[in-house]
This record gives structure tokens, C-alpha cells and sequence, in this order.
């Protein structure tokens, strides 16, 4: 019985060895890739203040998302906001420090209440 399986075993790797070769063989023949660019988009906007609400959105968001993103979300209290910044951090390993949670999630309520 264990034979057997060895031998199938055996036989799988052969044929996974064989599968690699003939792909080793494709690239060295020279697969038909060529170099492709792509425009991103980009934005300058940035979060409105000079306060130490902006500056945190600024520095935090930013990286990952436009102004314009965060900004025509629907609208979220500030309670929301917080759990949205904790999904920020903890689902997308934003490195948002704690201590800036609060600041930020009262700054992006008031900003939407402002509209
Ligand atoms: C490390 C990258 C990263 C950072 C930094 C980040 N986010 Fe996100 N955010 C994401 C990802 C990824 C998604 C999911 C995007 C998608 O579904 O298309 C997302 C989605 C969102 C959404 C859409 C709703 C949702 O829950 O999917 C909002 C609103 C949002 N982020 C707000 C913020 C705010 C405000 C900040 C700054 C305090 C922030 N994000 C910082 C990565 C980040």
C-alpha cells in the first residue's frame, strides 16, 4: 500500500519536474512581455486648516487616500469616525498613533458638518 502511494508520489513530482522545464524552456525562448507605463491619478488637494486636525489628516490619510475620498463620504458623526480610523488602522495597518484618533475623527465630523 505505501509503495503504491511512494510510486504515485514519485510519478507527481516527475511530472511537476517536467512542467518546470517546459516553463524554464518558455522564458529562456523569451516570453512576450513588453514594459507598459500607466498614469495614475493624482491630486493636490489637501484637507482644509492649518490646525492640528488638518495637519493630522494631512499626514495620515493622505497617504493612502485624495482629499476628494475622505471628503465625499457620506457623513459620519464622530463616534463613526473613530471606528472608521480603528478599520483604518487595524484592517489596513495604517499607522495612525492613538493618541491622534480622537483629534482626527473630530476634525473630519466637523468638516463634513461644515459642508
Ligand atoms: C495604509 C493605508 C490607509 C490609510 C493611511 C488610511 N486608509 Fe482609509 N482605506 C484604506 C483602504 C485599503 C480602504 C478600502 C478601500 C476600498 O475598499 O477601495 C480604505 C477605505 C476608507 C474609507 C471608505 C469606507 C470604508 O470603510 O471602506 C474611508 C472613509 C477612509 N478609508 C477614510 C480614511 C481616513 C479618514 C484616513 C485617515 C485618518 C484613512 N482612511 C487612512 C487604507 C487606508
Amino acid at each position: 500500500m505505501m509503495a503504491r502511494y511512494r510510486a504515485a508520489g514519485r510519478c507527481i513530482a516527475a511530472l511537476v519536474g517536467l512542467g518546470a522545464g517546459a516553463l524554464a524552456t518558455a522564458y529562456a525562448g523569451g516570453l512576450p512581455v513588453a514594459p507598459h507605463s500607466i498614469a495614475l491619478p493624482s491630486s493636490s488637494r489637501v484637507f482644509p486648516g492649518d490646525g492640528p486636525g488638518a495637519q493630522a489628516a494631512n499626514g495620515f490619510c493622505l497617504m493612502c487616500h485624495s482629499y476628494g475620498m475622505v471628503a465625499t463620504q457620506p457623513a459620519l458623526d464622530k463616534g463613526q469616525w473613530v471606528a472608521e480610523i480603528a478599520k483604518m488602522k487595524d484592517d489596513f495597518k495604517a499607522p495612525i498613533p492613538d493618541a491622534e484618533v480622537q483629534l482626527l475623527a473630530s476634525y473630519l465630523a466637523d468638516l463634513q458638518a461644515a459642508r
